[in-house]
């Protein structure tokens, strides 16, 4: 069945359409809002809902959501884990740490573990770099890591 938003997620939308001058200037918070409605994903159908609701044309919410890393274009697992490998943590281990990580749940970088419960990503730049190396993990942020940390954070979501 083709993607809906739940009746909060409508609400939560219209609220972002109500909030800006432009329609378009809503495009990212509802974007999010989709995604997390559509298991950490968008696809055509997700796409579609959102020029229906938000009253504009799919090439512009597509455009949108093609730029921006954020949102994911593939299923991901209920634990998207994101590691981020730009500068600061890659001096402080972050390639390695992400390397570790999938090694440890046994998947390859962008794939969906077996469980369905993880997925593996490096990112760019969290904001964080004082703290590095760092990961989010849906919607935490989990600093200053060592590879035994992040493991057991992870072994422990459920
Ligand atoms: S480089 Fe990793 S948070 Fe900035």
């Amino acid at each position: 069945m083709a993607f809906q938003l739940s009746p909060a997620g409508l609400a939560e939308v219209k609220k972002e359409l109500g909030r800006y001058e432009t329609k378009e200037s809503a495009i990212i918070p509802s974007l999010y809002i989709a995604q997390k409605e559509n298991n950490g994903w968008v696809n055509v159908d997700v796409i579609n809902e959102l020029a229906r609701v938000m009253e504009l044309p799919e090439s512009r919410i597509n455009e949108v959501f093609t730029f921006y890393t954020m949102f994911n274009q593939e299923p991901v697992g209920r634990f998207h884990v994101q590691v981020c490998t730009n500068i600061s943590c890659a001096v402080e281990g972050g390639r390695e740490l992400a390397s570790h990580i999938c090694g440890q749940l046994g998947v390859k970088l962008g794939e969906v573990s077996e469980d369905g419960r993880f997925t593996v990503s490096r990112v760019e730049c969290l904001g964080s770099c004082g703290t590095a190396p760092m990961m989010q993990v849906n919607d935490d942020y989990y600093e200053k890591l060592t590879p035994e940390s992040a493991m057991n954070i992870l072994r422990g979501m459920k």
